[in-house]
């Protein structure tokens, strides 16, 4: 199978570590179990070893933040302040950034399936005392297999999930298809009505928008909507930001 350029620098740390062990793994191995546990535990925790910096999969908020920070508008409707989900966080500096960053008042849970990034994540911002902008906005950290997503949150809880190179890791994993199509369903279930899933990818639109529409619809509904924006071309190779909403609601008379 084809490896993507995303996925090489985590295959090259992750062989150059167990070349060290004199233990070699297959590249198609390492990406069927790019959905486990395991897989990022072992990279996270090999990635610690010496001073924490955030890992960005593909690129940081800079990157992104004309696509996350104009959705966070203020709530007219209800006084509950937005929540927004950073789905497979990692170590990344996506949600704490968006924290620091939003005017509006946001609730950020940063969620990662790796307990170790977790908590590297927790020890991080409580050393780094981060800031934000508006004075009640929250920033916490959850371990939680986003296969579970909707037994967590429940109906109708978030306004946005990012989503950088989660999706990717579930739909390039053994089986993958339908285990990330079942968790675009359940991301479109735990949000409010205007709320949207933000998925930012290095699938080519052709394959990535046909899915999304297939997989993101429940028996009998009709499909989710998809937007496509281009994000831009880093070392040869174009990303792109998907953005995916439920679709509305047909009032019966
Ligand atoms: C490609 S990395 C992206 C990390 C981060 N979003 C970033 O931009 O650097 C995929 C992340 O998804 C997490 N992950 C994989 N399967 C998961 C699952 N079932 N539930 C929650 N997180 C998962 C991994 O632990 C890893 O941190």
């Amino acid at each position: 199978s084809i490896v993507k350029v995303a996925f090489v620098p985590f295959i090259r740390f992750i062989l150059w570590k167990q070349g060290q062990q004199q233990h070699v793994t297959s590249i198609s191995e390492l990406i069927e179990n790019m959905d486990k546990k395991a897989t990022w535990d072992r990279f996270y925790t090999e990635n610690s070893s010496s001073n924490f910096k955030n890992f960005e999969w593909f690129f940081g908020f800079d990157s992104v933040r004309d696509f996350v920070l104009p959705l966070l508008q203020p709530q007219t409707r209800t006084a509950t302040p937005l929540h927004v989900l950073d789905m497979g966080c990692g170590t990344s500096a996506l949600g704490p950034s968006i924290y620091q960053h939003s005017s509006v008042q946001v609730t950020v849970t940063c969620a990662d399936i790796s307990p170790i990034a977790v908590r590297l994540m927790r020890e991080h911002v409580a050393a780094k005392a981060i800031e934000p902008h508006h004075p009640l906005s929250i920033l916490g950290f959850l371990e939680l297999d986003c296969r579970e997503m909707f037994a967590h949150f429940g109906a109708d809880e978030l306004d946005l999930i990012v989503d950088k190179g989660t999706t990717d890791a579930l739909l390039r994993s053994k089986d993958g298809s339908g285990k990330a199509g079942h968790v675009v369903r359940q991301c479109l279930r735990t949000l409010r009505g205007s709320g949207r899933l933000l998925q930012f990818s290095d699938e080519d639109p052709d394959a990535r928008l046909l899915w999304l529409e297939t997989e993101g619809r429940e028996p009998g509904e009709r499909p989710a909507q998809v937007v496509v924006q281009e994000v831009g071309e880093l070392r040869g190779v174009r990303y792109y930001c998907y953005q995916v909403t439920s679709p509305p609601v047909v009032e019966l008379l």
